[in-house]
């Protein structure tokens, strides 16, 4: 199984805060930092550093292309990566310092450059067994999804931020949905996770579900198996791409043919420690961190 990752490339504009700005307040940040991140990027770098085969595809404007350097150092093939005259995409991201909960902002930009006619090129590059990983903060997702049901393509979504129109696309070729508390309800109508499944296996028959609950751990369903990975315990510094890291390494645990519970574990343990480090991407573990981990072997 190869891994066609379809996704956003940004420019993190990292604040931290004493607290999460009110309306009406101005606030003063501690530091400020300029990070990569983007959902996408976050993913396939997660991807590659547990140590799995992936192709990135995404556009990049003009200020954006150390990003897509960053994923080719990391070992992630980035041929199908588009540099567009278009303002690169961004998010503002404000990080408390005291709880490293954050509130992030995206500027779409070079993410909504991804065409119609571009998804087909890029959907042609994919062999059969290729799964493709989504989230959703790009252009021409409809076509995307409707481009893999057509082909037979398997699809891993990350349905974050949601949208509405997520609902009305076609997923019949669904194969994962990887989602948080809030997605999860948005996406079904329910934050219990046991009756996000069944809302799950009556839509999408053929998927398997994972809802990741911060401090509580996750939970996944796939067939008749339901798994419960508590989530390891740490003091948090910044929380952004812990989801990202979390499906980084989940998904390549998929592709090693890894049992569920250890796809699991390893993704917690890569996401309780990308938690403990400031930034998007800077925070991703590498697979030789996350192995040494006495943890892991418990
Ligand atoms: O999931 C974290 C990411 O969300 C950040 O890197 C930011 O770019 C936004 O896409």
């Amino acid at each position: 199984m190869g891994v066609l990752s379809i996704g956003s490339m940004n420019l993190d504009y990292v604040y931290r805060v004493p607290h999460l700005v009110k309306p009406g307040e101005t606030l003063t940040a501690s530091a400020m930092e300029t990070n990569p991140g983007g959902k996408g990027l976050n993913q396939a770098l997660a991807l590659a550093k547990a140590g799995a085969s992936v192709r990135h595809a995404g556009c990049v404007g003009r200020t954006g292309e150390p990003l897509r350097d960053l994923l080719a150092e990391h070992g992630v093939d980035v041929s199908l990566v588009q540099t567009v005259d278009v303002p690169q995409g961004s998010a503002v991201i404000q990080v408390d310092e005291a709880t490293g909960q954050n509130s992030i902002v995206i500027f779409g930009g070079s993410n909504r450059a991804l065409s119609e006619s571009r998804v087909t090129e890029l959907l042609d590059t994919a062999k059969d067994d290729d799964v493709v990983l989504l989230q959703n903060e790009i252009s021409a997702m409809g076509s995307i999804l409707t481009g893999c049901a057509k082909r037979g393509l398997a699809v891993i979504l990350n349905p974050a931020p949601y949208s509405d129109d997520l609902a009305t696309m076609d997923l019949s070729s669904l194969a994962w949905l990887i989602v948080n508390e809030v997605e999860v309800a948005q996406l079904t109508g329910t934050e219990n996770p046991d009756m996000a499944w069944t809302v799950v296996r009556n839509r999408w028959p053929q998927a398997s579900l994972v809802v990741t609950l911060g401090e509580r751990g996750s939970v996944c369903f796939s067939g008749d198996e339901r798994i419960v990975q508590p989530a390891f315990a740490v003091d948090a510094v910044d929380t952004t791409a812990a989801g990202d890291t979390f499906i980084g390494y989940f998904v390549a645990g998929l592709q090693e043919g890894l049992p569920l519970p250890r796809c699991l574990a390893r993704a917690s343990l890569a996401s309780a420690i990308a938690v403990t480090r400031p930034g998007a991407a800077p925070s991703i573990p590498t697979r030789d961190e996350v192995d040494a981990d006495e943890r892991l072997r418990h």
